[in-house]
């Protein structure tokens, strides 16, 4: 009894400096609440960062092709320039290391180590030097390379040649590239990513035509040229798949890749609910809704085929993969990468006129942002296009654990953009409580996830580390944690989530001697309970005692005015002509 009252007077003493000395939103949850070897970084992608468009023997990428050829369809920008990091990287890395992050995860640009696409033509040494100088920079740093081999900017050449992801002739070539990756970076490299976000790529490049290679059926949007909005979008995807299938295994072969090192696929899930909570077709259309974000490519890369349900209803629209194909795809994710924004309510679409088939439309379900009684699904900022909806995440995460069998997963994405329109200053746009809110708020859904659900999460990648070039949205977008002013010289501004994350991220919280004491002997305690209950969840480390007394000051904090605040941020004014414009019947979202 004596012994229990002295470890909770020492955990309320404890408590209480903490709780003074520091301020209200940090002490709910920081670095120290996740587990131990959690990796907490910043991503970007190669066209949307680099510029030098033309430099350094890089040759043009369907990017740089539709963007000079059609830029009223990339709001008359391009990325010839984007924030110039091919430059300025030294830089940049600067500014990582004082958000305290641990990881950079980045893209290599295809056209730039390759400029034909094919290995048989030669691999460019400038191209080599540069991802050579940018990683051993991230190393020099202690910022840990994460590197993406497909962020959707393939050279333009390949385009021509053969229709690029249309044709399975890109396969043999990705895996190509891929092995020369492995070859030059991956003795420096342990986290690789070979395809991001292939159903986002899939639909606005062949079903909306909205972003490179902008194709699609000439009713679905007249500003493209050609294409097939009912069946490209799965020819595409097919190939996604297999070329992912194909990095994997020159990886698994390569003996420069070290054991430790990881290779996997990166997804971008919306989550769903009902239109009408009521109706049973809604729930129905949710489940596919999902299936279409997580099983199309789940399926394959865990079990090596498709799932049931999205054959039956694409029929044969849908490729099939050969024994061997099936053979190569099966367990080729060593991990599953989630980049999460936000969510949407499906109704069902009991009709879908035959004359007009589309990819869209052949699951059989719209999406909605409100529901039948007209609730909000998330959130929105008055200046933001994105609805938060953090419970997604933690559904999402759940999701894919109860199917999959608790795979590894990272967050290889999350992130909130502010859209400026021209009308505001500098200030007001570095003043950006509302993604302070959005990233915290999913960091805590997050830990609920891994530390309430067991899900097995092992790091966190926020979408940007600086604004940038957001495809067909230019540069009007700002996902940046720093602001960049394109008026001026590209000049990097800290915004207000800038500093938040810093402290999130602190390592060495500064206490007196005697705070440190105290913690040693909490631990020892903890240690001694951990071992008396049995328990096999080890509170040896800092890791899980950090995260058992992340959930008291959780259970601590009187919630009761965030949800308040909640309330009220639904009852903002929403600017639907802009959400049109982003997320209407004509676009689709992705970052
Ligand atoms: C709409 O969402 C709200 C909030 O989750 C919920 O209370 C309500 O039941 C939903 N309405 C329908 C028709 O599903
Ligand atoms: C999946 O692949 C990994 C990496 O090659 C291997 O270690 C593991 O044993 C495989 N698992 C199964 C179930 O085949
Ligand atoms: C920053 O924005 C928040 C919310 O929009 C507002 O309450 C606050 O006053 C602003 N701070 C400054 C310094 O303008
Ligand atoms: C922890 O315990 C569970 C159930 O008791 C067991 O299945 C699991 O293998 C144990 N894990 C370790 C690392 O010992
Ligand atoms: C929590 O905050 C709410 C709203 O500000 C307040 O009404 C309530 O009394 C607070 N509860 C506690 C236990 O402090």
């Amino acid at each position: 009894m004596k012994v229990h009252f002295f470890i909770l007077l020492l955990i309320i003493s404890w408590l209480s400096k903490k709780i003074t000395s520091l301020p209200l939103e940090s002490k709910v949850l920081d670095r120290r609440s996740f587990p131990d070897n959690f990796v907490f970084g910043t991503a970007a992608s190669a066209f949307q960062y680099e510029g030098a468009t033309s430099e350094g023997g890089k040759s043009p990428t369907i990017w740089d092709y539709f963007s000079h050829t059609f830029p009223e369809r990339t709001s008359m920008q391009n990325a010839d320039v984007a924030v110039d990091f091919y430059h300025r990287y030294k830089d940049d890395i600067k500014l990582m290391k004082d958000l305290n992050m641990d990881a950079f995860r980045f893209s290599i640009s295809w056209a730039r180590l390759i400029p034909s696409g094919k290995v048989k033509d030669g691999v460019n040494k400038e191209g080599v030097q540069f991802y050579n100088a940018l990683i051993d920079e991230l190393v020099a740093n202690g910022i840990e390379p994460s590197v993406s081999l497909y962020h959707w900017d393939h050279p333009q050449a390949l385009e021509d040649e053969y229709g690029g992801f249309l044709s399975p002739q890109i396969v043999e070539d990705f895996r190509d590239f891929s092995k020369v990756c492995f070859e030059e970076f991956g003795e420096k490299v342990k986290m690789w990513t070979t395809i991001n976000e292939p159903k986002i790529f899939s639909i606005s490049a062949y079903d909306t035509g909205n972003k490179a290679v902008g194709r699609c059926s000439k009713w679905v949007n007249s500003r493209c040229q050609a294409g097939d909005s009912a069946i490209e979008p799965y020819i595409a995807s097919h190939h996604l798949l297999l070329a992912h299938a194909a990095a994997v295994q020159e990886f698994r072969k390569s003996n420069k890749i070290s054991q430790d090192s990881k290779i996997g696929i990166v997804l971008s899930p919306m989550w769903f609910e009902p239109y009408d909570s009521t109706s049973p077709a809604d729930k129905e259309a949710v489940k596919r809704a999902l299936a279409l974000e997580l099983d199309w490519y789940l399926d394959p890369v865990i079990h090596g085929d498709y799932p049931e349900k999205m054959k039956k209803q694409a029929g044969n629209k849908l490729p099939s993969f050969t024994t061997e194909q099936s053979k190569m795809l099966r367990n080729s994710s060593d991990f599953i990468g989630i980049n999460y924004y936000t969510g949407r309510y499906v109704a069902h679409l009991p009709y879908v006129d035959p004359a007009r088939p589309r990819f869209k439309t052949d699951q059989q379900f719209e999406w909605r942002i409100t529901n039948h009684s007209n609730h909000l699904m998330g959130p929105m900022e008055e200046r933001g296009i994105i609805l938060s909806v953090p419970e997604g995440l933690r559904k999402t995460l759940n999701y894919i654990k109860d199917k999959y069998n608790n795979p590894i997963v990272y967050i290889k994405e999350n992130g909130v953009n502010d859209f400026d329109d021209g009308t505001k200053s500098r200030e007001e746009i570095l003043n950006d409580t509302f993604r302070i809110k959005y990233l915290e708020d999913h960091l805590r859904q997050l830990h609920k996830a891994i530390i309430e659900d067991g899900c097995d999460v092992r790091g966190y990648y926020t979408w940007s580390l600086l604004d940038n070039f957001e495809w067909e949205h230019g540069y009007s977008t700002r996902f940046g944690l720093y602001y960049v002013d394109y008026d001026n010289n590209l000049e990097r501004y800290a915004k207000d989530s800038v500093y938040w994350f810093k402290q999130f991220l602190d390592r060495l919280v500064v206490k007196s001697s005697e705070e440190s004491m105290e913690e040693e002997e909490v631990r020892d305690v903890s240690r001694e309970r951990s071992r008396k209950e049995g328990s096999n969840k080890t509170l040896d480390n800092s890791e899980a005692f950090e995260t058992s007394v992340g959930s008291i000051i959780y259970l601590m904090t009187n919630t009761s005015r965030r949800e308040e605040e909640e309330s009220d941020r639904c009852t903002f004014e929403i600017p639907y002509n802009r959400l049109d414009l982003l997320f209407g019947s004509h676009t689709s979202f992705g970052l």
